[in-house]
């Protein structure tokens, strides 16, 4: 069932029945997906979705967006339907990834690399002045071994592979291998140590990597790379004219994922800062932030307002993050409609979640805020999240947990579509 929003409050969306058509559970997905771990990447099939679904209501798509590309699942995919794909992200290390996914690589010029980057790494010495070999947060999260051996193999990587398109798909490999090679305990969304961890030898595992990454490759199924990407905050992209037609994207959820922490390893690594919490400053649903709350509840809508009020009353802390959340992506929003040209759309996956009782309902939010900013025709489905979690709620470090004063986490989420009008009335 579809629902059109005349009056967003007299429906209560989480009653929607869940459209199977955006379940998606037998699609499979290529295997180029799979290069490299990132957390919140979405289900790829929702892109080509998104795309039959614009078109049949007769958007006309050259150009497809994502200003939250990720690992680039959209980039990918539109790609692979032959279109132009603009993307960015606030991450260095998703658009890495997205960048590397986006190409069909050579498979007898990555067999040269590697091999050029194995004989390399054999001959060259520690260099014991190399400033991330040195770094404390380098020294805490990996024992000296494996330092050494990343600091050799960084090194072989950037000096014989001499093309940079190459570089990117080596680099994305390093990157993958850094959590298996340290002492990060396996699988955790949350950086912890694991004293017990023996961490993988470093040549192994990017000897594995890389041969699923080539794997990935004979089966990529793109053929001419078509798509940009940018490190951006999406926030102050400057837009001179509209160039997308379709903009499909999902924003980072509220206060769960702290991106820059998560990454840290990637980004010390490959030496895109040297203290990783610079990253949060930007990074929407980061915890970290300033006070700014008198100032927000002069700007946020009636959703946002209701929802950071009622929380008030729970926990001021929590309150200021959903609120600078919320400006967010009220900001996002009006970037969003600057970048889509007059008569295209943008499609929003996105869930809601719950904090001590309190709703925090971000799908209202987003439909309000993009019914205010002058979108029209603001369509929602609810779909099934496939990875269906047993008990729905997370303690303060993301383990599952039945304290339901915890963090609620839903099986469902929203894909909402909306048109930017053809004929603007200004
Ligand atoms: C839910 S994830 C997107 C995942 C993506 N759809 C994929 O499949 O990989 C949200 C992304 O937003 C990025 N992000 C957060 N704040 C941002 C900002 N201000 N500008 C651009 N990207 C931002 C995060 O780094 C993260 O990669």
């Amino acid at each position: 069932m579809r629902v059109t929003f005349n009056d967003y409050k007299t429906v209560d969306i989480d009653s929607l029945p869940i459209n199977e058509e955006w379940d998606g559970r037998n699609v499979q997905e290529n295997l180029m997906h799979r290069i490299h771990a990132y957390p919140a990447k979405f289900p790829a099939f929702i892109t080509t979705k998104a795309i039959e679904y614009a078109e049949s209501q007769n958007v006309a798509i050259g150009t497809v967006a994502d200003i939250f590309c990720g690992c680039g699942t959209v980039a990918y995919e539109t790609v692979k339907a032959n279109r132009h794909f603009w993307g960015c992200d606030i991450n260095p290390v998703a658009t890495l990834i997205a960048r590397a996914k986006s190409h069909h690589y050579d498979s007898e010029h990555l067999t040269n690399y590697y091999e050029q980057i194995v004989e390399e790494f054999y001959i060259q010495s520690f260099n014991e002045d190399d400033a991330i070999a040195n770094n404390e947060r380098v020294k805490y999260w990996f024992f000296q071994q494996q330092i050494e051996d990343l600091s050799k193999l960084k090194r072989a990587i950037e000096t014989t592979v001499d093309n940079e398109t190459y570089r990117d798909f080596f680099l994305c490999a390093f990157s993958n291998i850094l959590k298996s090679c340290s002492r990060w305990l396996t699988k955790s969304i949350k950086p912890q140590l694991d004293p017990n961890k023996k961490p993988h030898d470093v040549m192994e595992a990017f000897a594995t990597q890389v041969k699923m990454m080539r794997k990935a490759n004979l089966v990529n199924e793109i053929n001419e790379g078509l798509a940009v990407i940018e490190t951006t905050n999406c926030l102050s992209k400057i837009v001179e004219k509209p160039f997308v037609d379709l903009l499909v994207t999902s924003p980072p959820y509220v206060t769960s994922y702290e991106y820059a922490d998560l990454h840290q390893l990637s980004t010390l690594w490959l030496g895109y800062t040297n203290d990783y919490r610079s990253f949060r400053d930007g990074t929407i649903g980061s915890l970290h932030g300033e006070n700014h709350l008198p100032d927000h509840l002069k700007h946020l809508n009636d959703t946002g307002k209701d929802i950071v009020l009622k929380l008030y009353a729970i926990d001021k802390s929590k309150c200021r993050s959903v609120s600078q959340y919320y400006i967010d992506m009220q900001n996002t929003v009006k970037k969003a409609y600057e970048l889509i040209c007059p008569g295209g759309a943008t499609l929003f996956v996105i869930g809601n979640t719950e904090y001590k009782g309190v709703k925090i309902d971000n799908a209202r939010h987003l439909i309000e805020t993009l019914l205010d900013e002058g979108f029209e025709n603001v369509e929602v489905e609810r779909r099934k999240i496939s990875n269906k979690i047993l008990t729905p709620y997370r303690d303060s470090v993301g383990k599952f947990t039945t304290d339901k004063n915890s963090r609620k986490i839903y099986s469902e989420e929203f894909i909402i579509f909306a048109k930017k009008p053809l004929c603007l009335n200004n």
